[in-house]
């Protein structure tokens, strides 16, 4: 069943950029609703936890490196039809691939350090949300 709900944190590229603002007004603007979000910074080890789907693929060791390298912004949020809007709002996980106006195309810098991450599924959203928010107050 949908759940109105996916999960979003943006990457150590666009926190060092100074991109939190135009980032987060950006997914206001498309209607989403922010009901949790914080700064905060992974260790390899829970990077390793969180990235977990990924273990085989060879870009895994570099992607957990990558992702605790700097602070990042996890967030939950809500609108309708969540998962595949905000897709739709970050576009391609390739930066060359993205469409013109996503967040991946006005931001990302690389496959690896691509600005955002969004979750797959409203399954991944869940699980994804209770890594970071598991007890937090919604609103
Ligand atoms: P995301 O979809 O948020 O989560 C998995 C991440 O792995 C993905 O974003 C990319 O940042 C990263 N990644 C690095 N290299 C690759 C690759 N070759 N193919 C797919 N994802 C990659």
């Amino acid at each position: 069943m949908a759940t109105n709900k996916t999960f979003t944190m943006i990457k150590p590229d666009a926190v060092d950029a100074g991109n939190i603002g135009a980032i987060t007004k950006m997914i206001e603007e498309a209607g989403f609703i922010i009901k949790a979000m914080k700064l905060t910074k992974l260790s390899s080890e829970r990077a390793g936890e969180f990235y977990e789907v990924h273990k085989e693929r060879p870009f895994y060791n570099d992607l957990c490196a990558y992702m605790s390298s700097g602070a990042i912004v996890p967030m939950i949020l809500e609108k309708e039809n969540a998962v595949e809007d905000f897709r739709t709002l970050i576009g391609a996980t390739n930066p060359q691939d993205a469409a013109e106006g996503t967040i991946r195309n006005l931001f990302a810098k690389s496959i690896e350090a691509n600005a955002i991450h969004g979750s797959d599924s409203d399954e991944n959203a869940s699980i994804e949300g209770s890594f970071f928010f598991a007890g937090t107050e919604m609103f």
